[in-house]
C-alpha cells in the first residue's frame, strides 16, 4: 500500500508516537466494533441493557452471558497484522499505546499497552468487595440469553467483567498515564489515531490534547470521521493494511 510522504517523513522522523486505538484495531481479527453498520455491536445489542451498572444490578446472568460469549470470542480469535505492525514499531521507535479496547490483541502481538482506557474483558472481580477473580469462568461461544455469574470466593458475590461501563469512571491510572503521554508530546512527535469512531469521551478529546502538543495527528480509518478534520492526515484503509505498510516504510 502507498502511504502518502509527508506521513511516512512525519513517522520517520518522530521522536516519540502515541497511537491510540478502538475498535476497528481489533475489527481485522474478527472482534465486531461497535458503531460499524449492521456488524456493529450496538446496531445488534442494547446498550443500555448490557454496558450500564443499572443493567448488571437488574440482572447479573442477562449482562454477563454478553460478556462470556465476548471473552470467548476474544479468546478464540488471533492479534491480526496491524496489532503485529506496532508491536514491530516499537522495536524501532519510542512508541506509547494507549487503546479504548477491552480484548487483549495488542498484548499477545507482542506490545506493551500504558493504558486501557476502558478496563479490560479478561480481566474480572466481584462487583461486591472488587475481589479480583483468578479463576476459570464459564463462558459461551454464542450470545446466549441468560448465565450465572462466577461467586466471589471471599465475600459471595457475584464475578462482574472488568470493563467501564456507560456512567462509570475510567480507571483513573489509565487516564493519568494517557493525558501524561499526552502532554510529553513535543512539535515532531506523532499521535496516531487507529480504528475509532472519535465518539465516545474522554478518549474523543486524546486527538485534540495532542494536537495542541504540536505533534502530528494521523487517522487511520476506512472512513471520516468525528475527528478526522482535526487530524493533519487521514488515511482511508484499515488497521491490517495501513499500519504493515507504515511500519515498513519507516523501518
Ligand atoms: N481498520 C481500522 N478502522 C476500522 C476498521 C479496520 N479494519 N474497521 C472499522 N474501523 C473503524 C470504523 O470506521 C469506526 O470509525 O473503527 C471505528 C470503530 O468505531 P466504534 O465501533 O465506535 O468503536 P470505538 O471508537 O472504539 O468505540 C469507543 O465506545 O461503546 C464504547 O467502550 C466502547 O471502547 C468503546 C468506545
Ligand atoms: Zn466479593
Amino acid at each position: 500500500m502507498d502511504l502518502p510522504g509527508p506521513v511516512v517523513a512525519a513517522v520517520r522522523g518522530a521522536r516519540r508516537i502515541l497511537v491510540l486505538t478502538g475498535a476497528g484495531m481489533s475489527a481485522e481479527s474478527g472482534v465486531p466494533t461497535f458503531r460499524d453498520a449492521q456488524s456493529g455491536l450496538w446496531e445488534n445489542f442494547d446498550p443500555s441493557q448490557l454496558a450500564t451498572p443499572d443493567a448488571w444490578a437488574d440482572d447479573p446472568p442477562f449482562v454477563w452471558a454478553w460478556y462470556a460469549w465476548r471473552l470467548h470470542l476474544v479468546r478464540d480469535v488471533a492479534p491480526n497484522a496491524g496489532h503485529r505492525a506496532l508491536a514491530e514499531l516499537a522495536t524501532h521507535r519510542d512508541v506509547t499505546i494507549v487503546t479504548q479496547n477491552v480484548d487483549d490483541l495488542h498484548e499477545r502481538a507482542g506490545s506493551e499497552v500504558a493504558a486501557h482506557l476502558h478496563g479490560s474483558l479478561t480481566e474480572l472481580r466481584c462487583a461486591d468487595c472488587h475481589e479480583p477473580y483468578d479463576g476459570e469462568p464459564t463462558l459461551s461461544p454464542e450470545p446466549v440469553k441468560r448465565l450465572d455469574p462466577e461467586t466471589c470466593a471471599a465475600c459471595g458475590g457475584d464475578v462482574r467483567p472488568g470493563v467501564v461501563w456507560f456512567g462509570e469512571m475510567l480507571p483513573e491510572a489509565a487516564v493519568a498515564t494517557t493525558e501524561a503521554a499526552i502532554e510529553a508530546l513535543e512539535p515532531g512527535d506523532v499521535c496516531l489515531v487507529v480504528g475509532t469512531s472519535g465518539i465516545v469521551f474522554p478518549a474523543a478529546g486524546y486527538p485534540a490534547m495532542a494536537l495542541a502538543e504540536g505533534a502530528t495527528v494521523i487517522e487511520v480509518n476506512p472512513v471520516d470521521t468525528d475527528i478526522t478534520d482535526m487530524c493533519h492526515h487521514a488515511i482511508r484503509g484499515t488497521a491490517a493494511n495501513v499500519l504493515p505498510a507504515l511500519v515498513s516504510a519507516v523501518a
